[in-house]
C-alpha cells in the first residue's frame, strides 16, 4: 500500500537532487589566490575557543572584536594576524565576502 508513494518520493528526491547539483556546479566561482574568509577564521580564530560565526556579532563590532583578538593572540605567544589578512577576515565577519 505505502510503496507507491515511497518510490515516488525517491523517484521526486533523485530529480531535485540532480537539477541541485547541476545548478550548484555552474555556480561554482573560481578561487583568486584569496585565501577565503571562513579559513581565515579557522586559522587564527579558532586557537582558543570555537572560531566564531559571522552572525555572532553584527556587522561594524567585528573590527574591535579582532583587534581584541589580535592582541589575545600576542599575549599567549602567538603570531599575530598578518595585516594583508585582516581585511579579508573583517570583510567575512561583517558578512561582505566576495
Ligand atoms: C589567543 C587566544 C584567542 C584567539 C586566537 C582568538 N580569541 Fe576570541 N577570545 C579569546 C578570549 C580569552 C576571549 C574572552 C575575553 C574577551 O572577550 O576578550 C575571547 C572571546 C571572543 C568572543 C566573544 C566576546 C565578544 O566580544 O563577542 C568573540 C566573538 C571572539 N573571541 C572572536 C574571535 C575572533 C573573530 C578571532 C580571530 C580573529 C578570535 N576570537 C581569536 C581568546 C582568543
Amino acid at each position: 500500500m505505502t510503496r507507491i508513494p515511497v518510490i515516488s518520493l525517491l523517484i521526486a528526491a533523485s530529480v531535485l537532487t540532480g537539477a541541485c547539483s547541476r545548478g550548484s556546479s555552474s555556480a561554482v566561482e573560481p578561487v583568486s589566490g584569496v585565501t577565503p574568509g571562513h579559513a581565515l577564521v579557522s586559522v587564527y580564530c579558532a586557537g582558543c575557543h570555537v572560531p566564531p560565526r559571522p552572525q555572532a556579532r553584527a556587522p561594524g563590532e567585528w573590527a574591535a572584536v579582532v583587534a581584541r583578538m589580535q592582541e589575545h593572540r600576542l599575549r599567549a605567544g602567538m603570531p599575530s594576524i598578518p595585516a594583508g589578512e585582516m581585511a579579508g577576515l573583517i570583510a567575512y565577519l561583517e558578512g561582505g565576502e566576495k
